[in-house]
């Protein structure tokens, strides 16, 4: 069963302000005072929460926390934050109702943080998803980035937020984020150029500072030391617990994830640097001739930097810090400013360009944060805006500012008011009116067109003439004179005439907060918000993109003389329409509270709290709240929270929720007058009522309590009893088989001791028995043995003897025998065996032979020169002669296998052996080539056709050689043909015929006896074709061509042989000259191959490398 639980459930003081008895200033603070010292910072009126600030971190914004008020009833749990924030993202996501969030409260109360939590409930609780988490993500980050630019450390809060802020967060039907807008109002400008004693300016210059790069100062021209810049104070630069350095990247860590471009972000700082920069402006007075004093700026280092930075002419800058052109209906007046009015100048720039760049700004992460879809989108409205402000000296911003809360304290009223209302119609219970504060008034003196303040200071800053903070006051002075809620010194009203607390230049307003007092001083000027002319035409003209879209009225194309609207006008509009977007949504409230002025943990101020509780009008919200009936609960939870108040709801109500509350509340006899029965809620006077109900139920919860005590302490004795019991029989089972088990053991052992002697005595007395039978049978057998024993020695004596005998007479018949074969044998063999016993034996060992060899046949190779070694020394010439034949055989056998075309190829290497082997080095490589005649295919080649068809005969030889030129030595290609009858030799490209020889012309051949192929034809002298001299040639394949040159000139009958000459030195005849070709071995140098070289007119000397 589910447990419900209610706000209170292990109340500390009263969870719910309305709940408060007795209700006086007092106990409202001893209340709040009693939670704090708890921890518990939040306490309800109602459905507005009070958010204590504790200035300590708690452990109850967990994730666990989360889900425990999700989707829980706001009365359900302790207050919290979370149960407003759950209450409103409900009712936005399943009534679909606008919410929107106000957070007041004075300046350090909490006001920021509480917005944090909200939104980040908000995003813990919705809908996730890579989209969604994107835009969750993006809204989050804007807080750092809005903080560090528009947030400060004052006296009273180290983030002190100085602009007000109002986020529109958008979700889809589905209650998904879609995105966001947000609004910003009056950021507190002044602050910029100057920091009230013990604060600090806006937390990016800081952050700039100490965080940026040493690259990212140089580049915008920055120092790090903070002492170097007048705009910022020094007396609070650093701030306990605050680490500027991390802040500047997570701000620029939150502004990427917002969306900002890298040249966005570092105009961003151009600006910052500049104004910065801006600051360290200083002017001097130079005199003119009309007597009054021009200001000229001193040092214009800073100036000159702040140009480049923004890239404006310095020159124009300057001269709007000494001039100031004023139009009017087509004139233009220049006037000098003085040192007073230039410094004036600088600041007013320099506020002016923080301020638009801060809603640049703001307008930027609007344009990232916007939702993409155009669809009907639920709106979640957060305002963090600045609380109610009395400060010693209060001026026209804590005047806007007061006017703000003003207005939405009226709101406040209003909307509760009429939500009481609405509620009690909604539930059918007649309506009392209530007696309350209207503010109204208060709002109309201070925004009423006619004669409301800010009307008056308007029509002052328009009016020609000479205007100043005191005829302001003037002013005020008589038209607000008779208003109850204006007060000064100098009013018609003589009321106050004497009022020394009421200084002359002040008046005072009664707030519905309390009494603030207003300095006019600056009030003119601060609404006024005049940036000259010439400085922001000069901003204009920069060449910087971000400065010239916060300048667009310095475009001369755009003169506008119509003046600016004034900043209260502006303030008023925007409040105005905040007011009127507030309205249209159902308001949730947090009043936040600020315990101490001490930023300190743990201290509860009572009389900076009951200030605060007086200006919040906290009192009157609880007093608004009870006017009707203090409390009020659905008729479910109602019952189901007091059932067992009475015997026919307890413990279950059969009927309608309504009808057992009304059984509950006839049998508790509560008055009829203090409680009335709405449609779906039951609604409570007086506090007290209620208090009776949870006393009653607190009694009867103990009662109840005693008795399930008692039942289960009974039932507990019982189950432990029976548990016993039956432990006890387990047990008891457990020792008597324990018991039985241990004697049994006992006797078997014991019989078993028994059995074992028994036993033994008897094999003892067995053994006895058998040793004794086992000795008397081996006597027996000994002597039996014995016995025996000598009785086969006897017959064995007895047989040696006889068998003696009978061996001895056999001996001796068989030597008589063999003697007499002896005799016989020797005349047999003498005359016939010993012949033939020698040819058997011969033949024996032939055949043997034979067949020995016959197995150590060598191969048929006629070239294998392996034979067996003969086995026997008398068959030595019979083995060689047998070789011999065998090897004739074998030739034979192989020749036999011969072509006819085989036989001449052979025939060719054999001449070629005679001829050459042992002479020549070169024959040995030749061997094994076989010779091929045609080696460049004259039959095939079409290029040799016509060389082919004028040869007549046979081609025996066609290969390319070399014809060695006499007057160098090279070789030129030549194609070699020989024929039957003749030698050619060829142009080896055209196959055109340089020289045809018939055979018979070729007397002899020279070659050398080394590895190289050259050789000489030498023609007979005499013969025709010998007219252009011997032949010097050279070809690889030497040896066949003199073989085929050789067998050829031998096969033809009709000439003598041709000679073959081989010598390393011969003579060859070229035309006339005879020159000697010699070889020589090569030298290691040129060793590689056959080289020929021209020494001399009659020395060709062919070196050839060594073998
Ligand atoms: N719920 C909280 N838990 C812990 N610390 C808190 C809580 N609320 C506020 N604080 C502390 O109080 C400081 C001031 O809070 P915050 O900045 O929200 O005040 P504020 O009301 O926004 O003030 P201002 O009007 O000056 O902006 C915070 O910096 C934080 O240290
Ligand atoms: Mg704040």
């Amino acid at each position: 069963m589910e447990v419900k639980t209610s706000l209170l459930d292990n109340m500390i003081g009263v969870g719910d302000m309305v709940l408060l008895e007795p209700l006086s200033e007092e106990s409202f603070i001893e209340n709040l005072k009693k939670r704090f010292d708890h921890n518990e910072i939040y306490t309800y009126i109602g459905s507005v929460v009070i958010s204590m600030n504790p200035y300590k971190s708690l452990s109850i914004y967990s994730a666990e926390k989360v889900e425990e008020y999700r989707n829980r009833n706001f009365y359900e749990l302790s207050p919290h934050i979370y149960a407003l924030a759950d209450e409103a993202y409900r009712s936005l996501r399943h009534q679909d109702k606008d919410q929107c969030i106000l957070i007041t409260g004075e300046s350090g109360a909490g006001k920021t943080e509480a917005s944090k939590f909200v939104m980040s409930y908000v995003a813990a609780v919705c809908g996730k998803g890579q989209e969604v988490n994107k835009v969750k993500e993006q809204l989050l980050q804007s807080n750092p980035v809005l903080e560090a630019f528009g947030n400060a450390k004052t006296v009273r809060n180290d983030n002190s937020s100085r602009f007000g802020k109002y986020m529109d967060i958008e979700f889809d039907f589905k209650g998904d984020p879609l995105g966001g807008v947000i609004s910003n109002y009056l950021l507190e400008k002044s602050r910029v150029v100057k920091q009230p004693r013990g604060e600090r300016n806006f937390h990016i210059f800081y952050q700039l500072l100490s965080g940026a790069s040493d690259d990212m100062l140089k580049k915008l021209k920055l120092d790090r030391d903070f002492s170097k810049y007048n705009y910022l104070s020094l007396d609070s630069a650093t701030v306990n617990g605050l680490d500027d350095a991390a802040s500047f990247r997570t701000v620029r860590n939150a502004m990427q994830i917002v969306g900002f471009m890298e040249d966005e972000v570092q105009s961003i700082l151009e600006l910052i640097a500049a104004v910065l920069k801006l600051g360290n402006i200083e002017f001097k007075p130079e005199s003119r001739v009309n007597g009054f004093d021009e200001s000229r700026v001193k040092d214009k280092n800073d100036l000159k930097e702040m140009c480049e930075l923004l890239g404006i002419e310095q020159s124009v800058l300057e001269r709007a810090f000494s001039f100031r052109t004023v139009e009017a209906k087509m004139e233009k007046v220049s006037t000098t400013l003085n040192v007073a009015q230039a410094y004036y100048a600088r600041d007013a720039l320099a506020k002016n360009l923080y301020s638009r760049l801060f809603t640049w700004l703001v307008n930027r992460i609007n344009e990232s944060i916007k939702a993409q879809t155009k669809t009907r989108k639920k709106v979640m409205g957060v305002l963090d805006i600045y609380g109610f402000e009395i400060f010693e000296d209060n001026s026209f911003e804590q005047f806007i500012i007061n006017y703000c809360n003003e207005k939405l304290q009226q709101i406040f009223i209003e909307l509760t008011l009429r939500e009481e209302q609405e509620e009690y119609i909604r539930e059918g219970i007649e309506w009392t009116n209530i007696e309350y504060f209207n503010n109204a008034i208060i709002c109309d003196l201070i925004e009423n067109n006619k004669n409301g303040i800010l009307a008056m200071l308007d029509e002052e800053c328009l009016r020609p003439g000479t205007v100043t903070d005191e005829t302001f006051l003037d002013k005020l002075n008589t038209v607000c004179a008779e208003h109850q809620h204006f007060e000064s010194r100098l009013s018609k009203n003589s009321k106050f005439l004497t009022d020394h607390s009421l200084p002359h230049n002040c008046f005072r307003i009664q707030h519905y907060a309390g009494k603030v007092l207003y300095r006019v001083e600056g009030f003119v000027d601060k609404n006024n918000d005049l940036l000259y002319r010439d400085l922001s035409q000069a901003m204009y003209k920069a060449n910087h993109n971000l400065i010239k879209l916060l300048f667009p009225e310095g475009n001369p194309a755009k003169v506008n003389l119509k003046r600016p609207p004034t900043a209260g006008f502006q303030f008023r509009a925007s409040v105005g329409t905040l007011m009127k977007n507030l309205l249209t949504k159902n308001p949730n409230y947090i009043r936040c509270i600020k315990p101490n002025d001490k930023k300190a943990a743990h201290i509860f101020t009572d009389s900076l709290v009951c200030h605060q509780v007086r200006y919040l009008g906290l009192m009157e919200n609880v007093r608004v709240r009870r006017a009707g009936y203090a409390f009020r609960q659905a008729y479910e939870p109602c019952l189901e929270r007091y059932k067992m108040l009475c015997k026919q709801t307890w413990p279950h109500w059969k009927g309608p929720a309504r009808e057992g509350v009304e059984v509950l509340l006839s049998d508790l006899q509560v008055p009829a007058e203090e409680f009335a029965y709405g449609r779906s809620k039951i609604f409570i006077r007086n506090p007290r009522t209620l208090f009776f109900l949870e006393e009653k139920r607190r009694q009867c919860l103990e009662d109840l309590a005693a008795l399930i005590q008692k039942i289960y302490r009974g039932w507990k004795c019982r189950t432990h009893f029976l548990l016993l019991k039956k432990s006890q029989v387990v047990v008891a089972a457990w020792y008597r088989r324990f018991a039985q088990q241990k004697k049994y053991q006992k006797i078997r052992c014991s019989a078993l001791v028994v059995q074992s002697f028994i036993r033994g005595w008897k094999a003892r007395k067995l053994l006895r028995e058998l040793k004794h039978k086992k000795r008397c049978e081996e006597a027996v057998t000994t002597i039996s043995a014995y016995w025996h024993g000598t009785q086969a020695r006897w017959e064995l004596r007895r047989l040696k003897k006889e068998a003696w005998n009978k061996h001895a007479v056999s001996v001796i018949w068989a030597a008589w025998l063999g003697t007499k074969v002896r005799r016989e044998y020797r005349k047999f063999f003498r005359a016939n065996a010993g012949k033939k016993i020698y040819d058997f034996t011969i033949q024996r060992i032939i055949q043997k032979y034979y067949l020995g060899l016959k197995k150590t046949m060598p191969s048929m190779s006629p070239i294998d020169k392996s034979w067996s070694t003969c086995p026997y020394g008398f068959l030595d010439g019979t083995h060689q002669e047998l070789r011999r034949i065998f090897h004739l055989w074998r030739c034979k056998k192989y020749r036999s296998q011969f072509t006819e075309e085989k036989k001449a190829t052979y025939e060719e290497k054999l001449a070629a052996s005679e001829l050459f082997k042992d002479k020549k080095a070169l024959y040995p490589s030749s061997v094994s080539q076989p010779f091929k005649g045609d080696y460049v295919e004259i039959t095939k080649n079409p290029k040799y056709q016509k060389l082919n068809s004028l040869v007549e005969d046979k081609v025996l030889l066609a290969d390319v050689v070399s014809k060695i030129n006499r007057a160098n030595g090279k070789g030129t290609p030549r194609i070699f043909l020989l024929t039957k009858k003749c030698l050619v030799l060829a142009d080896q490209k055209t196959g055109q015929v340089k020289a045809s020889v018939p055979l018979p012309d070729l007397s002899s051949v020279f070659v050398s006896t080394q590895n190289d192929g050259f050789f000489a034809l030498k023609l007979r002298e005499g013969a025709t074709s010998a007219a252009k001299g011997d032949y010097l040639l050279s070809s690889d394949r030497l040896i066949e061509i003199i073989t085929k040159l050789y067998c050829t000139g031998a096969a033809s009958a009709e000439r003598n042989q041709i000679k073959i000459d081989i010598s390393d030195e011969f003579l060859v005849q070229f035309k006339q000259d005879k020159v000697c070709v010699k070889f020589i071995q090569g030298t290691p140098k040129n060793s590689n191959s056959v080289s020929c070289k021209r020494k001399n007119n009659r020395l060709l000397e062919v070196s050839v490398p060594s073998p």
